[in-house]
């Protein structure tokens, strides 16, 4: 990356910088993401994340680890879940694993070597008895031992701790009133935490980068009900379903979105959360898209989706303070809160101009994927339905480089004599915009 496009980069990153601020988020490595080469670079990433104010609980696996240590490995799958039976001496060893793995994350976030970019951060793991457990007994016939269900999450406890601005560490094990300590599957626990919490993300590190189509496209947007359905007949690894699945019980218990991210890839978690499309695959139960009047809080971003495009000539440039005064005149269209597009209506005499259409380069063809409307289409929606309730029955535009899209959305081409008076004597010849207008059904 050269120096202008990593300061741009860090410039587009500020909307997400401050919306993550002081949000929940529980993060699941499997022992899989444990064991990867990658996992200092996701550590570095979580740090980061601290660095930035986010609240962090991060519930690590191990049965990769545990696997490799046990002689003999007993698992009972019940439904779509494998659990371990875990004996008495499986138990033991179970503990010493998580301790080895505890112990391993703390070095990684402790390290401060100038040439880590931990370097001169101070971030404090917090591990403790934040999770009360019960056994599963028996299932299926089959006595479970010391496998067990969490049965409390003590969120006061763990709340507290973040308070502090230290990252809380869980592993997967949970202690009964009487002292007993039980092992619990990591996927679940994660989400269990989440909900309890009511967490603003559910973060699962996965081999899969993303869920993808047939094509190996990437399915970048879920909510809960339909990735449930696709799960029920994909042909996915069990493991990437159990997450997934994990994913979709904690966004319908409440957990505002989840989201499955690649522990192979260096940088996946930064991508997803701080650029416009992420790189992984979200479950989400809000209906993500909004179209609403714009607020001056708007206007750094609806820059941002209009320099690109003042640049390249496609907008007539407007200053910030133009932008600002005029604020009341634009909708712009958010999805998950990050503005991704906007226009604005100009009263002109009788008539309104309709200007400044933009969508976010990342969310164009969007409505393609989806089934839905386009972002634009949306924004032209909102703006006509203002104009209508304004009494116009008429809309105008002028256009250099999107003549057929206005086309394909209704729009007629016209003659600069058919524009409003004052906007014939404003009209710019050197520009040489075609002019459009649409009539507006009442
Ligand atoms: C024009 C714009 C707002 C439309 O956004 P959108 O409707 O959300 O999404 P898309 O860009 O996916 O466009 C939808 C369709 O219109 C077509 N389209 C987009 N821009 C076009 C253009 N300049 N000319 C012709 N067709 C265009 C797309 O190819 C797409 O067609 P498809 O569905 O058959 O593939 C968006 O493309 C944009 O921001 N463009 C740059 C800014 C611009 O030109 N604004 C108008 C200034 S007057």
């Amino acid at each position: 990356m050269n120096t202008h496009s990593y300061a741009r980069w860090f410039r587009d990153s500020t909307p997400y910088i401050s919306a993550h601020r002081n949000k929940t988020f529980v993060v699941l490595l499997g022992g899989d993401a444990v064991a990867h080469a990658n996992l200092t670079n996701i550590v570095h990433d979580l740090a980061l994340l601290n660095v930035l104010g986010v609240r962090l609980v991060v519930v690590h696996g191990a049965r990769e680890q545990i696997n490799a240590s046990l002689e003999v490995r007993s698992f009972h799958r019940h439904g779509e879940l494998s659990r371990r039976i875990t004996d008495d001496e499986a138990m033991r060893t179970i503990t010493g694993v998580y301790g080895q793995i505890r112990s391993n994350l703390e070095a990684l976030f402790s390290t401060g070597l100038p040439t880590s970019p931990l370097h001169n951060t101070d971030i404090q793991l917090v591990s403790g008895n934040f999770v009360t457990a019960k056994p599963i007994g028996v299932l299926d016939g089959i006595d479970h031992q010391f496998t067990g269900l969490a049965r409390k999450v003590h969120t006061q406890r763990i709340n507290k701790v973040l308070d502090t601005g230290a990252i809380v560490l869980l592993s997967p094990i949970g202690y009964s009133p009487s002292g007993q300590a039980f092992n619990l599957t990591a996927d679940e626990l994660s989400g269990q935490v989440a909900a309890a919490l009511r967490a603003d993300k559910l973060i699962v590190f996965d081999a899969a980068p993303y869920l993808s189509d047939a094509n190996g496209h990437r399915l970048s947007n879920f909510t809960p009900t339909v990735l449930d359905k696709i799960l029920d007949t994909s042909t996915i690894q069990a493991s990437t379903r159990q997450r997934l699945r994990a994913l979709v019980r904690a966004v319908r218990a409440g957990v505002q979105s989840g989201q499955l991210v690649s522990y192979r890839d260096d940088g996946a978690l930064l991508e997803e959360l701080f650029t416009a499309d992420g790189v992984g695959t979200q479950v989400t139960e809000q209906d993500r898209r909004l179209v609403r009047r714009a607020k001056l809080e708007d206007v750094a971003d609806i820059v941002e989706v209009i320099r690109p495009l003042e640049d390249s000539g496609v907008l007539v440039r407007r200053s910030r303070d133009r932008l600002e005064q005029e604020i009341d005149q634009f909708f712009v269209a958010e999805v998950d809160g990050f503005v991704i597009g906007c226009c604005a209506l100009y009263p002109v005499g009788t008539s309104v101009e309709l200007a400044c259409v933009a969508v976010h380069e990342s969310y164009r063809q969007e409505g393609n994927d989806t089934g839905s409307p386009s972002v634009g289409k949306q924004l032209l929606d909102a703006a006509e339905a203002e104009a209508r309730a304004r009494g116009h029955s008429e809309i105008f535009a002028l256009t250099t480089q999107t003549h057929d899209w206005f086309l394909e959305h209704g729009f007629e081409d016209a003659d600069i004599a058919d524009l409003p008076t004052p906007k014939q004597a404003l009209y710019n010849y050197h520009r040489n915009s075609k002019v459009l207008r649409k009539k507006l059904r009442s």
